[in-house]
């Protein structure tokens, strides 16, 4: 397999993930999540996102996790954002970089961000303009890029088309989701292998749900193709609210573990990201999905049974 030798995860969990939690978690617990993930050494935060609150009561406190959360230079911390209003509240709340959301598919677009995929496109390039004046750079995430759960596939022409048009409206970056875990990582490479020479210059993120236990294989292939840059969820936690059968995010420990496997560099402590893992499962009051917390990383031994030892110094 030809992978890169370094991938840059974005930590999503703080906002894919609290985002569907149904208790609301206090804010000091999610500014020591952010801050806990800082110093394990993830390069990239989701924090939260600045939506409407009565959409996403959990998120409501996204101007307070900014202010309180402790910034290491050189580590971008990011949120959600649907149109100039969300925007505006970002960038005041001092935000390094603004992740934008569209669905490719209009029954999703409509049933999460109130919008038509044209009304939402008019917002963006609003979104994009403002965040080019305060210097603030701009992600645009296309939801459902693999399928909708309402429309079923969404075919890599019409994907392109949506595409097309937020990277005329100036997007430089471009993360392609799979809201519902629907993707399968042939569809992958072909999307990919269809895009990227199209769109050349575009910084492109893949961005996984494990609903289907596809996250990692879709992860590889796009990495075989060349993406850098992919989301993940401490834990595996994670959901869109708007999505029926949403499950959680690609696991961060798990993919920092499989890319260290294969000698992959992502910056990250795997040992402290677990540490974050176990605290984040506290807080929420269950266990995550994640397997590298139950099984500990693959470097990990037991004793030789007693039964085994004797024969085993005589061979
Ligand atoms: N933050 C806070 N308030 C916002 C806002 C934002 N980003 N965008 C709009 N509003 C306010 C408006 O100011 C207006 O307030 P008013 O009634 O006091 O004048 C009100 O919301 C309605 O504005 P409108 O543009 O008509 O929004 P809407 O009701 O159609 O909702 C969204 C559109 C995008 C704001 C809403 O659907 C939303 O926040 N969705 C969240 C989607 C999400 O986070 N999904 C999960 C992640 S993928
Ligand atoms: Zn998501």
């Amino acid at each position: 397999m030809r992978l890169p030798e370094r991938v840059t995860i974005c930590e999503v969990g703080t906002r894919d993930g609290f985002q569907i939690e149904p208790d609301l978690i206090p804010t000091e617990q999610k500014v020591e999540v952010v801050n806990s993930l800082t110093a394990a050494g993830l390069e990239r935060i989701e924090v939260t996102s600045f939506v409407h609150p009565k959409a996403v009561p959990q998120l409501a406190d996204a101007e307070e996790v900014m202010a309180r959360i402790t910034r290491r230079p050189g580590t971008v911390y990011a949120a959600l954002v649907p149109n100039e209003k969300g925007a505006a509240r970002a960038i005041a709340a001092g935000v390094n970089a603004i992740h934008t959301v569209l669905s490719a598919s209009e029954s999703h677009n409509l049933a999460n961000v109130n919008m038509t995929v044209d009304e939402s496109l008019a917002k963006l390039g609003a979104v994009l303009e403002v965040a080019a004046r305060a210097n603030v750079s701009v992600g645009c995430g296309i939801s459902t890029s693999f399928g909708c759960p309402f429309e079923g596939d969404v075919p890599v022409d019409h994907l392109e088309r949506v595409v097309a048009q937020l990277v005329d409206l100036g997007a430089a970056g471009i993360g392609l989701a799979d809201t519902t875990g629907m993707a399968n990582p042939r569809q992958v490479t072909e999307a990919l292998e269809r895009l990227m020479p199209r769109f050349p210059g575009i910084e492109w993120t893949l961005h996984t749900h494990d609903t289907r236990a596809m996250a990692i294989p879709n992860i590889l292939a796009a990495m075989a193709c060349g993406v850098t840059n992919v989301d993940a969820s401490i834990g595996g936690l994670g959901g869109c609210p708007f999505a029926p059968g949403a499950s959680g995010n690609v696991c961060t420990e798990d993919l920092v573990h499989c890319l260290h496997a294969m000698g992959i560099a992502t910056g990250i402590d795997l040992d402290r990201l677990i540490g974050v893992s176990r605290r984040v499962e506290q807080i929420v009051g269950r266990a995550l999905p994640g397997q590298v917390i139950k099984a500990g990383p693959s470097t990990r031994r037991y004793p030789v049974p007693d039964t085994v030892g004797p024969r085993l110094s005589r061979a």
